[in-house]
């Protein structure tokens, strides 16, 4: 049975935390609130209860995890060494959705890091995650609460959905505020490398370091053995088959539009993800069966809020095909897009 915490996400109550810590303490996995997508936790420390993570999510073990601590103190215990400059981007974006690849410590059981010599870690922004690792006392390790493949979990409703009696707990803190996950940063190579984008953008890096260089795999080149083990597999992916429409804007809503139809004609249901400039193309015939407006294309923040639980509406409106809209790829654009090529497999029409 899977224990149900409904926890305020800006005062969390202290005996729920405390009840949730000790299923940490004894060996056990917890999903809990972060800003950017809901958790999967278990003790860093404790290979056993960080092996039932890999089996709840039927996750591959080639794929390391994130390390998750609360206070500035705790990296120093957890890696090999600090880089001048990691403790720069630790001032600057601590707590917040920036995962930093380091050296690892000898402390960390190898299940964690899939036997890398490297340890992903990050200080996590929300309340709920804080007050968690402060009262565990305790490094987690917590990978996206969902089933492996699926879209990450955005509120505790999505966990609930994947893991139910398949995990001990969930602590359910409202809808989480960045909606993609944290930005993966290399800082082991000559030029810190970001690996997979997310909420602190290329923009803000690179304001702090000068010089920040992207893995091709970010923009869906394919190559053979990333270095974020995570992106080389299938991923964010709902039932629905998902389609990238690109190209000048009008021309992207016609195509669409066209898509539609022919789609609904061979008896497929299907949705629509738009923006609010392009929506109104999409309330007239051809309607599509679904229509989920992410939000303005000057707001990427929205878009990236309601990405992951539009993908998940998708399915619950049994949409055989979904045609998405590309947005640009500045800012959190480089995230949303990254998530969006991989949802679709890399299917892109041109329009
Ligand atoms: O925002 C987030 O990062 C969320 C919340 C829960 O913190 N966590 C998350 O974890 O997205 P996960 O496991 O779904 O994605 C972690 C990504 C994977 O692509 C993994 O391959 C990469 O980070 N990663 C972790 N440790 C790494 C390492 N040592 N070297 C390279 N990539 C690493
Ligand atoms: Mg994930």
């Amino acid at each position: 049975r899977t224990k149900y915490l409904k926890i305020d996400p800006l005062v969390p109550e202290l005996h729920k935390i405390r009840l949730a810590a000790r299923i940490l303490n004894r060996g056990g996995v917890v999903a809990f609130p972060t800003e950017t997508v809901y958790g999967l936790g278990a003790n860093a420390l404790d290979g056993r209860a960080v092996r039932r993570i890999f089996r709840a999510k039927g996750r591959p073990a080639d794929n390391p995890l994130i390390v998750h601590i609360a206070s500035f103190r705790d990296v120093q215990d957890l890696v090999a060494y600090l880089p001048p400059r990691a403790t720069l981007l630790m001032q600057r974006f601590w707590p917040g959705p920036l995962t930093l690849v380091l050296p690892r410590g000898d402390l960390i059981p190898d299940i964690v890091t899939a036997g890398l010599d490297t340890v992903g870690i990050r200080m996590p922004a929300h309340p709920v995650a804080q007050a968690l690792i402060r009262v565990a006392r305790l490094p987690i390790a917590a990978p996206s609460a969902n089933i492996s493949g699926r879209p990450s979990p955005t509120t505790g409703q999505h966990v609930l959905k994947d893991l139910r009696g398949k995990i001990d707990a969930v602590v359910d803190g409202g809808p989480a505020t960045v909606g993609v996950e944290s930005t993966v940063l290399d800082l082991t190579t000559p030029v810190p490398t970001i690996l997979r984008p997310g909420g602190v953008t290329y923009e803000d890096l690179k304001a702090v370091l000068g010089e920040v260089a992207i893995d091709p795999a970010v923009r869906g080149s394919q190559v053979a053995q990333p270095r974020a083990p995570g992106m080389k597999y299938k991923h964010y992916a709902p039932r629905g088959e998902v389609y990238l429409i690109t190209g000048e804007l009008d021309r992207v809503t016609a195509k669409i539009r066209a898509l539609v139809a022919a789609w609904q004609q061979r008896g497929c249901r299907v949705a629509v993800l738009a923006t609010r400039e392009t929506a109104a193309a999409y309330q007239q015939e051809p309607r599509p069966d679904y229509l989920e407006v992410l939000g303005s294309r000057s707001q990427p923040a929205t878009i990236a809020a309601n990405l992951f639980s539009a993908l998940r509406n998708c399915d619950r409106h049994r949409a055989d095909i979904i045609l998405a809209e590309t947005i640009a790829e500045e800012g959190l654009g480089l995230a949303i897009m990254n998530r969006l090529r991989k949802s679709a497999a890399n299917r892109i029409i041109h329009a």
